[in-house]
């Protein structure tokens, strides 16, 4: 039977006259299809106006699909028939040789069709997929909070702040203030909004706005939550390497040796103390002290220490954000985890239990420097009666980073908000 194949052309190339085109299709999105396009089957004439077209016409196809096992998707199109939908007016400016970044930077909007992207798109879509078919079958309910928000949860430097007729709000950092609201109402709750970060710090792993997976939980204490992050990332891991569409396209990305995300599809994962990677740190000659904030070369080098990712965990409670529930047998800490990626990736998940207790939660808002009345509804979730509870934040942009092994964040985002560009499209 014929197949009909919609699609563009990425290369063409014109062989003993037969001509084959390279097509992004409809209906095989991430494969390249070959139609090939013979004088005896669809004339001459044809053959001519099909060998002039330009790069990225878009044409619906007619053909025989015919086995071809040295193409990777094993079959290709043999024509009989074509109707040109659409031709370019000017040259294609991103033509199938490879691309510098400043090309691919100036044409974002068309760069995110290049077969290396869309692939990314694709390994995205299905990172989200398992992530949320985890937290379905595990009885979490999805909530929708919103974007604009009146504090801050994160640190008060990177707020984006937006006008309220006439008053100030913000871009949200986090969900993680609302999901506590909503614990009360559904007990574990999630939600997949964008965070927004004015991160003036030009790395390789941070956006400006990125896709923020989050949750908490009521009667989840820190050892359960840390349980509960190794059981729903390790699920994902292992979802993406059952399914051979995913499989496919990280074998593509990261060669054959897929060891290391094999090893994160068991569980449970390290548990290194702020302590513990003080201790190691300091063995390997860096130059840090207990109190320090971690940044990322140090995170680099711990999980170069490990083949698992790492819960890096019991930080010093002024490095983190004043939510974190202080450890009552030693107050100088909070019971907060962030899971480090291997091979140098780093954070990936900030999480923790929260502060349930009124008078402290109250003094610690203090103590950074907050005002109590822009959380005096946050507050009140104590002072109502409370519960033991935790959750984190998990950003995507960053896990399929480490997924795929990309060297730049700014590839996990179709039109990445970075810091440096002045303007953006
Ligand atoms: O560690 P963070 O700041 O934690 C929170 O926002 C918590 N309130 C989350 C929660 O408990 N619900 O951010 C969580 C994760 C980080 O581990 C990182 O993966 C990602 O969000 N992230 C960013 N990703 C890309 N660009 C940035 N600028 C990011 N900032 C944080
Ligand atoms: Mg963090």
């Amino acid at each position: 039977m014929d197949l009909i194949i919609h699609g563009w052309i990425v290369r063409k190339r014109v062989h003993g006259g037969i001509v084959f085109l390279d097509l992004r299709t409809l209906e095989y999105p991430g494969e390249i299809i070959q139609a090939v396009f013979k004088e005896d089957i669809i004339g001459k004439e044809k053959l001519e106006e099909i060998s002039k077209l330009p790069l990225e016409t878009s044409i619906i196809i007619r053909g025989e699909k015919v086995r071809n096992p040295r193409l990777k998707i094993g079959f290709e199109i043999l024509a009989k028939d074509y109707k040109i939908t659409q031709k370019p007016l000017e040259e294609f400016p991103l033509g199938p040789k490879e691309h510098g970044v400043e090309a691919i930077m100036k044409y974002k909007h068309l760069s995110i069709r290049l077969p290396r992207y869309v692939k990314v798109w694709l390994i995205k879509e299905k990172v989200l997929k398992y992530f949320r078919e985890w937290f379905e079958k595990n009885g979490w309910h999805e909530v929708t909070p919103p974007i604009l928000v009146s504090s801050a949860c994160e640190e008060t430097t990177t707020l984006f702040e937006v006008g309220w007729f006439g008053n100030k709000a913000y871009l949200s950092q986090s969900a993680q203030l609302y999901l506590e609201a909503m614990i009360f109402s559904l007990g574990k709750v999630w939600s997949l909004t964008p965070s927004f970060r004015a991160e003036k710090s030009r790395t390789r792993r941070h956006l400006c706005e990125y896709w923020h997976l989050e949750w908490e939980a009521a009667w989840m204490g820190f050892e359960k939550l840390m349980k509960m992050i190794d059981e729903f990332v390790s699920y994902c891991i292992r979802r993406l390497l059952e399914d051979r569409e995913a499989r496919k396209i990280i074998e593509e990305f990261r060669g054959k040796d897929i060891k290391i995300l094999e090893l994160a599809t068991e569980t449970p994962y390290e548990r290194v103390s702020y302590d513990e990677a003080i201790e190691i740190l300091q063995k390997k000659g860096l130059d840090v002290k207990w109190g320090d904030d971690l940044g990322a070369d140090e995170e680099r080098e711990l999980t170069l220490e490990f083949e698992k990712p790492i819960h890096l965990h019991h930080f010093p409670r002024i490095i983190k954000a004043f939510y974190m529930k202080v450890d009552r047998n030693r107050p100088e800490t909070v019971l907060g985890t962030d899971l480090l990626l291997p091979e140098g990736y780093g954070e990936v998940i900030g999480a923790g239990e929260r502060e349930d207790d009124y008078e402290i939660l109250l003094q610690k808002i203090k103590e950074f420097g907050l005002n109590p009345k822009d959380y005096q509804w946050y507050l009140d979730l104590r002072k109502y009666g409370s519960v033991p509870h935790s959750g984190g934040g998990l950003g995507v942009e960053r896990f399929v980073m480490w997924i795929l092994k990309l060297p730049h964040i700014r590839e996990t985002q179709p039109f990445p908000r970075l810091a440096r560009d002045k303007r953006f499209i």
